[in-house]
């Protein structure tokens, strides 16, 4: 461990929102032999932040306390470790220090830290459930599939909205009124206000029955997706709570055609590399709600808690 210190942002237990984060230095660690030490450009928050802050996944996280909170962020490698032979310093990355596998690759000058910063949880995970979950090719290739995107001004949802657009799909969208339009330029072909009430019946105004829906908010039950769904149509869902669970294994053990996906993100080096250079050829644009400086994290903290941004929000050194 260096002597020199870093400012971080800490908490040191279950709670307290915005107003338990402390600022503090604390020692540069050391990278292993498999890491890189990042100078950091720019992170991001995601939802999972503020839900582990609040005991959500324990008794998985965190693994212990003071946690410095954040998974997402563009840097410049400042050391690597010995057996790193992919970066060297000086080298521009975005990565992912997730809780299940941490992930880096290599930014490109087109790709600005923040929006490099923005990409790995949430554009992992919409490309994770349109190609896995959804089994739908991006390449304008495959069947045509009708596609149903919750919370589509979010994090997640505005990438899932172009991502799906580069498959051979029609896409349906829910979002707030304000963000009608929004919605519309990032490609949906129908969007609905949720808080309508054609918005909460998720029916699509032009009668098409859903074979995905990708899933990002919370508290519409299975009887709301049901009668929107085709014939084996499936509800990807982002956030699975008790209830989905069970709907889940409901519907496996009665051999239902329609189907509750729980999804979980484990990034993937390739789907990393893939969506960053989607950024760079211009073909995947990263839409930035609000920055903050790290000095006042704790308002963007209390942004991704209002579960209200359009976009993602950006902290900076
Ligand atoms: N399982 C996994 O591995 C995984 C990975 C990534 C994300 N997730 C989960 O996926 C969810 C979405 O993440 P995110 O980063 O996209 O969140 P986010 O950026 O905080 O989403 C905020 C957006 O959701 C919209 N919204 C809120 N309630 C809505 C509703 N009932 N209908 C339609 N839109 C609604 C808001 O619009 P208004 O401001 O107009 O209300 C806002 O634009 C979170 O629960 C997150 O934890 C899970």
């Amino acid at each position: 461990m260096s002597s020199k210190l870093m400012h971080a942002l800490q908490y040191s237990g279950y709670g307290g929102g915005a107003d338990a984060l402390k600022h503090v230095e604390v020692a540069i660690p050391d990278p292993k032999t498999d890491e890189v030490l990042l100078k950091v450009e720019a992170a991001t928050l995601n939802p999972v932040d503020w839900k582990i802050q609040k005991g959500m996944l324990r008794p998985f996280l965190p693994r212990r306390f003071p946690i410095i909170p954040g998974t997402d962020v563009a840097g410049e490698v400042v050391q690597a470790g010995s057996a790193v032979t992919k970066f060297k310093t000086g080298d521009k990355v975005v990565g992912i220090v997730s809780h299940f596998e941490n992930v880096t690759v290599a930014r490109p000058p087109e790709v600005s830290a923040a929006e490099g910063a923005a990409l790995p949880v949430a554009a992992l995970t919409a490309h994770k459930a349109l190609t896995e979950s959804a089994n739908i090719p991006l390449d304008g290739s495959g069947e045509r599939k009708n596609v149903l995107i919750t919370a589509a001004s979010g994090g997640v949802g505005h990438y899932a909205v172009q991502l799906a657009k580069l498959g051979n799909t029609h896409v349906t969208a829910t979002c707030g009124a304000r963000n009608i339009d929004f919605v519309k330029g990032l490609g949906a072909d129908e969007v609905l206000d949720y808080k309508t009430p054609e918005g909460a019946s998720l029916q699509s105004p032009s009668g098409k029955k859903y074979d995905y829906v990708i899933h990002g908010t919370a508290g519409i039950p299975w009887s709301t997706f049901e009668p929107n769904l085709s014939e084996t149509g499936k509800v990807i869902d982002l956030t699975p709570g008790p209830t989905a669970m069970m709907t889940f294994a409901l519907k496996k053990l009665t051999f239902s055609k329609k189907q509750l996906v729980p999804f979980l993100l484990i990034p993937k080096t390739e789907n990393f590399e893939y969506v960053v250079n989607l950024v760079k050829e211009g073909k995947l644009k990263t839409v930035i709600d609000s920055k903050y400086p790290l000095s006042k994290a704790e308002d963007a903290w209390s942004r991704i808690m209002s579960g209200h941004a359009t976009g993602k929000i950006i902290i900076e050194p």
